[in-house]
């Protein structure tokens, strides 16, 4: 019984890969993520966006990441420690599903909704 509810849910996300599950979307998180990691910007900002400590200043992207002009500002024209992305190297395609994916990162969850770390019987 169980098998076969492993087995459909395996063949929707086969499904679901095959037919490109964020199709129906402008921008597309999945493809977003491969480009956050093809263009690099996870060697410095790590693979969820968390920031890294080895590159010291490699800031945080997400959760909640800035409004989208703000970043595609930043991403194009910065000239400080992080090498600007024009258009030549990164599409506006590309960059808006980055924005996407880094978008569809969930925040941490509260300990509120851990039960057992409310729980002070
Ligand atoms: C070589 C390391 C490196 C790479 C690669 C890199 N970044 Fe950065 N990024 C940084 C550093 C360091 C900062 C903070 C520097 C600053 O303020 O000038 C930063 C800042 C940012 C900021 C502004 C964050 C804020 O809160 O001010 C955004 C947005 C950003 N990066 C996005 C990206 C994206 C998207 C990519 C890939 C297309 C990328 N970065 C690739 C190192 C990098």
């Amino acid at each position: 019984m169980s098998s076969m509810r492993v087995y459909f849910s395996s063949a929707v996300v086969a499904a679901s890969l095959i037919f490109g599950a964020g199709a129906a979307f402008a921008a597309s998180a999945e493809k977003g993520k491969a480009a956050f990691v093809s263009n690099g910007c996870w060697q410095c900002h790590g693979f969820d966006g968390q920031g890294s400590a080895i590159t010291s200043n490699g800031k945080v992207l997400a959760p909640d990441p800035m409004p989208y002009e703000t970043f595609e500002a930043f991403v194009r024209g910065t000239n400080r420690a992080m090498p600007p992305y024009r258009e030549a190297i990164l599409s506006k395609v590309d960059l808006e599903d980055i924005y996407a994916y880094l978008q569809s990162i969930p925040a941490g969850k509260s300990f509120k909704d851990i039960p057992m770390l409310s729980q002070h019987e």
